[in-house]
């Protein structure tokens, strides 16, 4: 998410660490911070905005030093304040630290410090890990003992990177379940989040293993693990240019952030699902009376509209709760009839889509309570909404959404599940299916690997003249966004719809050569579903079932199958098959040679009317 730059070495630390913030800049941030060394102590700058603001800062106190480390902050815990930036210092300014990820346990840490008498300045789950290891520090081990035994304390992911005044000629990293690379110079060392910012710097690199601590100085890098053992170092070359670096080595923003999902899918529940299955939202909803919600209005643009369509089928589904869907254009002049007793859902990514704003103050106006799921915090949709909750997806570059859109659908099955906990729905099994959202990530992991078959699909059926994309249940509404991926990006033409809708007009245009995309994951409809694959074959059309494992009758039916693994609930399967979808639409605009991360006249966030 967050962009992390080191330097050590003979060059001015200062101006190394700020370069490398620059080349991270492509990523998205809203806060940037640097810590080094001078002869006081550790000096820390920071400032909210962009990087310039903290180059503004940095030209006012003018400084030189070897040792320096650097953050640009896309913000999860807390706003995008100068306080709230990184890096963070422990409780006795001996130590600063910068971090990308999660602390999930950081509320159960700050209670206990707090009682020992530390004081926190920010919001953020990284101060607390500061004094986690600041504390550690404080009885005399060494920097990397200090952070060793302070990571014990953590839940989460994170990549830290600390230093500190007492070992002056020092830093030390670790990472779990969030990237960290290491860059090997002459007489000089750098870290970084990504493999852009060490590029003009060196061409040789080490990627940090997970749990691995790094002990690095000027003329060597360490690794231990846990226990404190040396392992060996694993020094890579890298070919990438700053454009394919960027990319993390992908053609496409669009393919990187497709392959990011397994890692979004764990991200969006860290911390909200304590280890008995019980949903911790408590936080964004304290004094919030679900009892006197008795109708759900969800309003969205796009993708976000989309995923709010499954959350329609959820809440109306698991917890009876009648819900309604709204584009937020038709929404704002539409003169909707509001009970004081609903709730108004705003889905977006950016948190700025001008209809989804509109549509918001016009309920704050009308005294409707108000519920954001937003990406970007303190967007102004966040900000605005009464409570918020963030989806945690980490900046998504690609204009067509991918990896936003299934953190939203994760976080409003968060929500049900949460609501069905609080108002003790015995029906809803919380725990059982809080434990397959915590399997998501692998799933989605394993269909990424279906990618070398949609890729051969993709040469085959990528001059269609048409697509249908069709479903029933929680598919019908995941067929909307899989057709929403290849017009936006190949720009072919595309009909979505329920199958069960496909006599009452669409089937008319189905002739040779139309393709046929069916979400089969419904288990209680399959055999309705094999009905309509069998009436668009009947006239000349091709059809592309995308299935769960266990389904032989599908897979004998349609002329292409993509299997998913299989799980218990039947939305949850449904989610997944977007992601097969995503990468048809991808592989199919590559080969048409379409413009794929910026297509022809669509904005990623669309801010005017
Ligand atoms: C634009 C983007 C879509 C997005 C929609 C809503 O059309 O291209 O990807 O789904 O806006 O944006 P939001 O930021 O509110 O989710």
């Amino acid at each position: 998410m967050c962009g992390i730059a080191g330097y050590i070495g003979q060059r001015n630390a200062i101006d190394v660490v700020y370069d490398q913030l620059k080349r991270l800049e492509y990523r998205g941030y809203d806060s940037a911070g640097i810590a080094y060394l001078n002869g006081s102590g550790i000096n820390i700058l920071k400032r909210a905005g962009k990087l310039s603001e903290l180059g503004k800062l940095m030209g006012q106190r003018p400084d030189e030093c070897g040792l320096a480390i650097g953050h640009s902050r896309w913000a999860t815990h807390g706003g995008p304040t100068d306080t709230n930036a990184h890096p963070h210092f422990d409780r006795y300014e001996q130590v600063a630290i910068i971090h990308n990820g999660i602390i999930e346990n950081y509320l159960e840490l700050k209670t206990e410090l707090i009682k020992d008498g530390h004081e926190f300045r920010s919001e953020t789950d990284t101060e607390v890990a500061a004094h986690v290891i600041g504390a550690e520090y404080a009885s005399g081990v060494p920097l990397e003992e200090a952070v060793r035994r302070g990571v014990k304390q953590l839940r989460g992911a994170y990549a830290l990177v600390v230093m500190s005044k007492r070992e002056p000629g020092k830093i030390v990293a670790v990472r779990n379940a969030s990237p960290l690379v290491l860059g090997v110079g002459q007489d000089e060392n750098l870290l970084a989040s990504d493999i852009p910012a060490l590029l003009p710097y060196t061409r040789d690199i080490v990627i940090l293993e997970e749990n691995t601590i790094a002990t690095v100085t000027q003329h060597a890098i360490v690794l231990t693990d846990g226990d404190g053992r040396e392992l060996p170092l694993k020094t890579e070359h890298i070919e990438w240019d700053v454009a394919a670096a960027e990319k993390g080595g992908y053609e496409h923003f669009m393919l990187k952030e497709i392959h990011e999902q397994p890692d979004v899918m764990r991200q969006v529940i860290a911390g909200r699902i304590d280890d008995e299955g019980n949903i911790r939202l408590d936080k964004v909803f304290s004094d919030f009376v679900w009892h006197e919600i008795d109708r759900v209005n969800i309003i969205a643009c796009g993708t976000a509209l989309h995923a709010g369509m499954m959350a329609k089928h959820l809440f109306e589904k698991l917890l009876r709760l009648p819900t309604d869907c709204y584009y937020s254009s038709e929404f704002r002049y539409g003169d909707p009839v509001l009970s004081p007793r609903s709730l108004a859902i705003f889905i977006s990514q950016s948190g700025e889509t001008a209809d989804s704003l509109a549509a918001l103050r016009l309920c704050k106006e009308k005294r409707i309570r108000t519920l954001g799921i937003v990406n970007v915090v303190g967007s102004s949709i966040a900000r605005e909404c009464d409570r918020t909750i963030y989806t945690q997806a980490g900046p998504e570059i690609s204009v067509a959404s991918t990896k936003a859109y299934t953190a939203q659908v994760m976080t409003l099955i968060l929500l049900a599940l949460y609501i069905a906990q609080v108002k003790e729905m015995p029906g809803v099994r919380v725990p059982e299916i809080a434990a397959e959202l915590k399997g998501m990530g692998d799933r989605a992991k394993v269909i990424l690997g279906l990618e070398p078959q949609v890729v051969k699909l993709a040469e085959q059926v990528r001059r269609a003249p048409l697509f249908f994309f069709m479903g029933r249940g929680a598919d019908a509404y995941v067929a909307l966004e899989g057709a929403l991926k290849l017009k936006e990006i190949a720009y072919i033409p595309t009909v979505e719809c329920p199958a069960g809708e496909m006599k009452h007009g669409p089937l008319a245009l189905v002739s040779d050569g139309v393709m046929a995309v069916f979400g089969a994951s419904e288990s209680d409809v399959r055999d309705k579903i094999v009905s309509n694959m069998r009436e668009i074959q009947a006239r000349g059309g091709t059809v592309l079932a995308i299935t769960t494992e266990d389904d032989a009758i599908v897979e004998r039916v349609a002329n292409v199958t993509l299997k998913i693994p299989n799980g218990p609930f039947d939305f949850l399967d449904a989610l997944l098959t977007i992601i097969p979808m995503q990468l048809l639409a991808y592989h199919v605009a590559r080969l048409n040679g379409c413009e794929i991360d910026q297509p022809r006249n669509l904005a990623k966030s669309v801010t005017v009317e």
